[in-house]
C-alpha cells in the first residue's frame, strides 16, 4: 500500500552548509539545495563520496546548522531554533547509520530501551516496547545478547529498532546498508520498505548505491558538489538520465549495453545487422520487437542485453542480430525506431556508430 499523502515533510529551502577548510578555503557541502520530501514516501539521496548527501541529512535534525537557506521539518522552521526547541522535533525524527553506533556495553534490548529512558519512559512500558520492536524487526529470541555476537545484519535490525523506539515520523537512513554485503543489503531494505508501507513512516534513504534507489525508493535526488543536479520520480530519473552523472549509476546497476568491444566482437560473430533496442514501460517492450520484427518477416536473435526492474518497473535493452532482405530489415528498423529507441551498431562488412558509442548508460 503506497502511503505517500503529497503532504511536504520536508523542505529544504536554498539550503546551504559551508565548512571552513584547510588554509581557509571554503567547502560548500550543500550549495542551495531546494526540495520537498513528501509524507509517507521513500525518498533517495544517491551521490558519490563527498557529494554533500551526509550533511543534507544532518540538517534535518540539526546535527548541522545551515550557513543560508532553511530546513523546514513538520512544520517547523529549524533555523535559530535553541537546542531546547529542537528537542521535540528531534524526537520525531529516527536516524540509522552505516555503523550502526550501537552501545557494545548493552544487550539488544538494552540498546533498543535507550531512547525511551532518556524520553521518561517507565520500565514496564519499556519493556513492552522494546518487545514489540524486536518483534517487528525480527530478532526477538536476540534481546539478551551483545552487539558484538550479531551480524551486520542483525545489528543494522536492532539500530531500526532504536530509531523506532520513540514512535517517530521520520527515518533518516545514511548509508544503512553500506556495510552489509547483497543479501543481508536485500533484507535490510525489505525491512526498511515495511517500516514505510506498515507504520508510514516517511524514510531518506542517503546512498551512494544505485540498487538501494532502484529497489525502494519512490523519488530520488541525485546530489554532485553539493547541490542536486537531477529531482523525481525514481523511474523517470534513471529511465532518462539527463546528467553524466546519472548515467553512472544507471550503467552501474544494469550492464545492458554493449562497449565498443563488445559491439565488434558481436559483429564479428553474427552476419546479421546488430542493434540495441530500448526496453522500457513507457515506450517499448520486448513484445513490441518481437510484432514488428515478425510483421516484417525479419529474424530476431538476442545476442546482449539485460531488463531490470526500477521503481517496481522494467528497464533495459536488448541487442539483436537482425537477418532477412535488406529492404525488410530496413523497414523493421523503422518500426522499432517508430516505438521505442534503437542504436543501430550496422554489420561487420558496414559497421555503425561513433568510437565511444555504447558506453554511455
Ligand atoms: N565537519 C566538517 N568540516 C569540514 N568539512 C566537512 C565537514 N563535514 C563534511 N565536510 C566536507 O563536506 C563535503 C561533503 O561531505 P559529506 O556530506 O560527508 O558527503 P557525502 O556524505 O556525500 O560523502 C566533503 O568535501 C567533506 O569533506
Ligand atoms: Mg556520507
Amino acid at each position: 500500500m503506497p502511503t505517500a499523502t503529497g503532504e511536504t515533510i520536508i523542505s529544504f529551502r536554498e539550503a546551504a552548509k559551508v565548512f571552513d577548510g584547510r588554509k581557509g578555503a571554503e567547502v560548500r557541502a550543500v550549495d542551495g539545495v531546494t526540495l520537498d520530501v513528501r509524507a509517507g514516501e521513500i525518498f533517495g539521496v544517491i551521490g558519490y563520496s563527498g557529494a554533500g548527501k551526509s550533511t543534507l541529512v544532518r540538517l534535518v535534525n540539526a546535527l548541522e546548522r545551515t550557513t543560508s537557506g532553511a530546513v523546514v521539518v513538520d512544520g517547523t522552521d529549524l533555523t535559530g531554533l535553541s537546542e531546547a526547541r529542537l528537542r521535540p522535533v528531534r524526537a520525531g525524527i529516527g536516524m540509522i547509520f552505516q555503523q550502526f553506533n550501537l552501545l557494545s556495553s548493552r544487550t539488544v534490548a538494552g540498546n533498543v530501551a535507550y531512547p525511551l529512558e532518556v524520553a521518561g519512559w517507565s520500565a514496564a512500558r519499556r519493556r513492552e516496547r522494546v518487545r514489540e520492536l524486536l518483534d517487528f524487526v525480527g530478532i526477538a529470541d536476540k534481546a539478551d545478547v551483545y552487539p558484538a555476537k550479531l551480524s551486520g545484519g542483525q545489528k543494522q535490525r536492532v539500530g531500526i529498532a532504536r530509531a523506532l523506539a520513540t514512535n517517530p515520523k521520520i527515518l533518516l537512513a545514511d548509508e544503512a546498508t553500506s556495510a552489509l554485503d547483497p543479501e543481508t543489503t536485500h533484507d535490510v531494505l525489505a525491512l526498511l520498505q515495511r517500516v514505510n508501507r506498515e507504520l508510514g513512516i516517511t524514510v531518506v534513504v542517503i546512498t551512494h548505491e544505485m540498487d538501494v534507489v532502484r529497489s525502494i525508493c519512490h523519488r530520488v535526488a541525485v546530489m554532485e558538489h553539493g547541490k542536486v543536479v537531477e529531482l523525481g520520480d525514481a523511474y523517470q530519473v534513471f529511465s532518462a538520465p539527463t546528467q553524466e552523472v546519472t548515467r553512472r549509476f544507471v550503467s552501474t546497476a544494469l550492464k545492458d549495453r554493449p562497449s565498443v568491444a563488445v559491439i565488434e566482437r558481436l559483429r564479428t560473430r553474427h552476419a546479421g545487422r546488430i542493434v540495441t533496442v530500448g526496453v522500457d514501460d513507457v515506450t517499448g517492450s520486448s513484445a513490441h520487437v518481437t510484432h514488428v520484427l515478425r510483421e516484417h518477416g525479419v529474424d530476431g536473435t538476442i545476442v546482449y542485453g539485460g531488463i531490470t526492474e526500477v521503481a517496481e518497473r522494467p528497464y533495459g535493452s536488448l541487442t539483436v542480430e537482425l537477418v532477412g532482405p535488406d529492404d525488410a530489415v530496413r523497414a523493421a528498423l523503422a518500426g522499432l525506431r517508430s516505438v521505442t529507441d534503437v542504436v543501430d551498431h550496422g554489420t561487420a562488412r558496414d559497421p555503425l556508430g561513433a568510437p565511444d558509442e555504447g558506453n554511455d548508460r
